[in-house]
């Protein structure tokens, strides 16, 4: 996952970058602010004035096709954003409306006075409460108040409108001819509005969604949907299809909920919250599966559930403030560099914002020339990739973290960027770090190498294809997050993670399976005999050595 100017320069330096892609093992390549935004501020690229034609400074259209058939001739599909909740003010058709069409103007949600935004105000949350408060705006050129959820100048398309199906559904199919392979539709949970409510997560998002699967899967069925729903963990699976009944909703869903968890059990060294939380989740449809991430382009915003938090024995308010504090590097003994975001003094909630390696410590202790700490450092990143590679779903890596990247602190100083602290996590590819790769002494050899490992482990891995049951299992020792995979053709896999400082032991009698007769080995070092042992922040993945055909590994 990577923003085109910041990994390539433009469309065409993006396709000199393939062999870098090729060499880590990639084979999906989400390419962020790919088209053309608004001009001026855009929300890094999620202000979208035309769908279908990149943006003037990533390159033209012939740019465009060049890249996708040079990525397709390399065996990657390209994701791209398909921004479905808003267009930018200035996107065609809200410039039609500006200028009186009514077709157009219904596109929108807008409203003459502030009584019926008043009405929705009463309940809605804000997105962005230090950068766009409200959720309304007001047009002077039209004398109405247009629905602005993020930003002023994303306007909310009105999808109670059937001429919004339409006109979507006719960009999706365009996408699709242009020869995008998953479409990632942006903030697919706020698309229905309904009085009285948060207006996100309503039933009728499910609908839309469902909507535009059946429209994609009669016009282009090879075309995989994306839902970015950073929502609560009730909500979540409702996007892959799991309702009363199971529709076809989307393919694949960010796990937002693991993601959080993850972080979490790093600050605290203990499972029981992730596991409480995590078993709640119904299971995916076995067609479905997760997009599995530690860091992506947006905040973490600290989604732990009131009642998981309770029966875990914490307050969810009061986790919250710990993990936002702990990152902010705020807590005694954390070596976190994070940035806080959207800080909401009304609601005492703040997001948080940096690379992952800002997060883990591996940039406080380069600061203090500390190689022990960056050891420790080190390792908690590959504990959180190695849970994000090995739980189940496609495993995403952000630009960047190939490397430890850190944050770019200098966004902080331009005040351009400065409102939004989102951008310290938006660095530019680090060269040196590429040149760096190969030399496993340092920093940015050693994620490499480590993350080429989980890639590698991860394609000759079929106990990890979709359909499989993951439980949660407690194994008598909170310092161990383990998950268990029934795959009803390749088997199981059962994955642990110390997410403690400290080694551990667990007994194998607490798998719950007869592991002498499963005979499994750790997939991630296959000669290490002693499974039970854990060190600091050790992850493995347990399962029986039998190969299966399945994906071939990548040749380097
Ligand atoms: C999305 C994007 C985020 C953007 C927002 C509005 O979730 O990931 O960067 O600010 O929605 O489009
Ligand atoms: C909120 C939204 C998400 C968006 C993010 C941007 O978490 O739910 O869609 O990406 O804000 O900060």
């Amino acid at each position: 996952m990577a923003y085109v100017d910041k990994f390539g320069g433009d469309l065409a330096g993006v396709r000199q970058r393939i062999p870098h892609l090729t060499e880590l093992g990639v084979d999906v390549l989400h390419l962020l602010a790919l088209f053309a935004a608004r001009v001026g501020d855009n929300d890094g690229g999620y202000a979208v004035r035309d769908y279908l034609r990149p943006d003037e400074r990533n390159g033209t259209t012939e740019d465009l096709d060049a890249l996708i058939s040079s990525l397709h001739g390399a065996d990657i599909n390209l994701c791209a954003d398909f921004v479905i909740n808003h267009t930018s003010d200035d996107h065609d058709w809200a410039r039609q409306a500006l200028a009186g069409s009514k077709y157009h103007q219904g596109l929108f949600h807008m409203f003459d006075g502030r009584v019926e935004p008043e009405a929705y105000e009463a309940s809605l949350p804000e997105v962005f409460p230090h950068m766009a408060p409200g959720n309304f705006t007001w047009r002077s050129d039209i004398e109405k108040w247009v629905w602005t959820t993020f930003r002023e100048f994303q306007w909310d398309l009105n999808w109670s409108n059937p001429d919004v199906m339409c006109e979507i559904g006719d960009v999706a199919l365009a996408l699709a001819n242009l020869g995008v392979d998953v479409l990632r539709l942006d903030a697919i949970a706020f698309t229905w509005k309904r009085l009285g409510t948060n207006c996100q997560n309503q039933p009728e998002a499910h609908l839309v969604a469902q909507a535009l699967r059946a429209v994609v899967g009669i016009g282009a069925p090879a075309t995989v949907l994306l839902a970015e729903a950073i929502v609560g963990p009730a909500d979540l699976v409702g996007y892959l299809g799991r309702h009363e009944l199971e529709r076809h909703e989307c393919h694949l869903a960010y796990h937002n909920q693991l993601m959080v968890q993850a972080w979490s059990m790093l600050a605290t060294g203990e499972s029981r919250l992730a596991r409480i939380a995590l078993a709640r989740l119904p299971d995916p449809p076995a067609t479905t599966t997760w997009f599995t991430y530690v860091r992506c382009h947006d905040d973490i915003g600290w989604a732990i559930d009131d009642h998981d938090a309770e029966a875990s024995g914490v307050s969810g308010a009061g986790h919250r403030a710990f993990l936002a504090a702990y990152y902010r590097g705020d807590f005694p003994g954390s070596v976190a560099r994070g940035v806080p975001f959207a800080t909401n003094l009304g609601t005492g909630d703040e997001r948080t914002n940096g690379m992952t390696a800002a997060l883990v410590g591996a940039t406080a202790a380069i600061e203090a020339a500390d190689t022990d700490a960056l050891d420790v450092a080190l390792a908690r990143a590959k504990l959180l990739y190695g849970i994000a590679f090995g739980h189940g779903g496609i495993p995403v890596i952000y630009m960047g973290d190939e490397f430890g990247q850190g944050n770019d602190l200098a966004a902080l100083d331009d005040p351009e960027l400065a409102g939004d602290s989102r951008w310290v996590h938006r660095p530019a590819f680090d060269e040196d770090g590429a040149t760096k790769r190969l030399d496993v002494d340092g920093l940015a050899g050693r994620l490499w190498s480590s993350l080429r490992h989980l890639v590698d482990a991860r394609r000759a891995c079929p106990q990890l294809h979709g359909g499989a049951f993951v439980r949660y299992l407690d194994v008598g020792d909170e310092q161990v997050f383990c998950w268990r995979r029934r795959h009803p053709t390749f088997g199981d896999l059962i994955g642990l993670a110390n997410v403690g400082a400290t080694s551990t032991r667990i007994g194998l009698d607490q798998l719950g399976v007869d592991v002498a007769a499963w005979g499994p080995v750790d997939l991630l070092a296959p000669h290490d005999r002693d499974l039970g042992n854990l060190g600091p922040y050790r992850v493995r993945w347990l399962a029986s050595p039998d190969t299966y055909p399945t994906v071939p590994p990548v040749s380097t």
